[in-house]
């Protein structure tokens, strides 16, 4: 079968690596894609929420299935475009409707879900410019430091921790009355803040059964010790030492089957991944928040550590048939270190030739942000996150240490990683 997979990073790589060892898979198109799904598949020039491409894509191409790599799509609709074309219609999207992405879409409805179905999640109140005052009352009621979340897409930038009260309410009155994240932050949700260990649980569901992917852990600001900025990811390590199987049985039954009955309960359709970002506190798990995809650069660490047929579950998603499998893990750990750009996530200059990429021993590179230079045949860089190099070990130290061995032979100008992906597990 012939799959089209959306999105260009080094998730849309791994999920392009992974579906490529599946006895089903016949052809692969990566729309847009980079340097590396070039070498599993075929690129094509289309926009991840060009849907009229994407459409002519799938007849031309004669696609079985397609699977989205990240939100935009997703909350866009992309679900329901497909649903509403008789073309279309027969066409597997593996993701959720456009109603349902609302999970990651929109706070203040994830929130909301969560008290519908009790969830365990932060306290919190949905500030827009009609209660703004009961908003300030909330933060009274609150200890510091103040969470404010704006309630739509902001490109992973619409959160804000403050510790002074003052300058939590200047904040909320920005972001409502000035639009600080534009449209995004109209509505403001203003939670509790929770004190833990953050991880990531993945499963894959058809809309009623669901199989739970191996978890993981990101690293997501720039600094070492977690300081700096926040990044689109800068490494991550799967399994997650914490999560053992008392953590993941209050996982599963306080949240991920509540979530998955009440998307069905509620007629929410959905097939496709949902990543569940959770905090641990006192060996209870909590929601912090909800993705409608997988994680990026989490899905680098996971997919390496399914051995089952991964295009086999994704096409039982499609047809509500997840129930009759089970997934099988590698029980190998992995580790993901990302080399970016010099300067990311600030300014950075692009266009940087990769080299060493051919010495890579006991590894694999998942591209993000390359591009293939056609003239001179080079691999240069293309984005801020160019490069995830992923390694397997039998404990997660192991992992680790294979994963900087490598990371330390591929060369760019400005290169730079962090070094201690991994330590604050013990993995020093
Ligand atoms: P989110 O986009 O909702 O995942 O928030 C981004 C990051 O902010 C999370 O990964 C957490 O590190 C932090 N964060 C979000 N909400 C809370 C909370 N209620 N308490 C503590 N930290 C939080
Ligand atoms: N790694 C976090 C995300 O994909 O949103």
């Amino acid at each position: 079968m012939n799959t089209l997979i959306l999105g260009s990073g080094g998730r849309e790589h791994a999920l392009a690596w992974k579906i490529a060892q599946s006895k089903l898979s016949d052809r692969i198109f990566i729309a847009p894609g980079n340097a590396g799904t070039r070498n599993i598949g075929t690129n094509l020039p289309i926009g991840v929420t060009d849907f009229e491409h994407i459409k002519t894509a799938v007849i031309e191409h004669d696609i079985d299935l397609v699977v989205v790599g990240p939100e935009d799509p997703l909350v866009l609709g992309i679900y329901d475009y497909f649903q509403q074309d008789k073309i279309l219609r027969n066409t597997p999207i593996i993701g959720p409707s456009k109603a349902a992405a609302m999970l990651e879409g929109s706070k203040d409805f994830a929130k909301d879900f969560m008290k519908r179905h009790a969830i365990p999640t932060a306290a919190y109140l949905t500030v827009d410019a009609n209660n703004l005052a009961e908003g300030m009352q909330f933060l009274e009621s609150l200890s510091s430091p103040y969470v404010l979340k704006a309630d739509g897409l902001a490109q992973g930038k619409g959160v804000l921790i403050i510790n002074d009260l003052a300058q939590a309410k200047t904040e909320l009155t920005a972001m409502i009355t000035e639009a600080k994240f534009g449209e995004a932050s109209k509505k403001v949700v203003i939670e509790e803040f929770l004190t833990g260990i953050e991880c990531s649980v993945f499963v894959l569901t058809d809309g009623s059964n669901y199989v739970i992917l191996p978890d993981a852990k990101d690293y997501k600001r720039i600094g070492e010790g977690n300081s700096g900025l926040n990044t689109g990811g800068m490494g991550s390590v799967s399994p997650v030492p914490f999560v053992n199987k008392a953590f993941m049985k209050k996982v599963e039954d306080q949240i991920i089957i509540p979530t998955i009955h009440g998307l069905k309960s509620e007629n929410l359709v959905y097939k496709g991944f949902i990543f569940f970002g959770l905090i641990q506190e006192n060996g209870n798990p909590r929601v912090i928040e909800y993705n409608c995809r997988m994680g990026d650069p989490e899905a680098e660490s996971v997919i390496p550590r399914i051995q089952s047929d991964f295009l086999e579950l994704l096409v039982a998603a499609g047809n509500n048939t997840l129930g009759k499998h089970k997934i099988v893990f590698d029980e190998r750990c992995t580790a993901t270190v990302f080399l970016v750009s010099g300067g990311y996530p600030e300014k950075f200059e692009k266009g940087k030739v990769i080299t060493g990429l051919e010495n890579m021993n006991n590894c694999i590179a998942f591209h993000a942000g390359t591009a293939k230079d056609i003239e001179s045949n080079a691999v240069k860089t293309n984005g801020g996150r160019v490069l995830a190099v992923t390694s397997y070990g039998y404990s997660l130290r192991e992992a680790i240490n294979n994963a900087y061995a490598n990371a330390e032979n591929i060369h760019f100008d400005g290169r730079y990683y962090r070094s201690d992906i991994g330590f604050d597990l013990g993995a020093r």
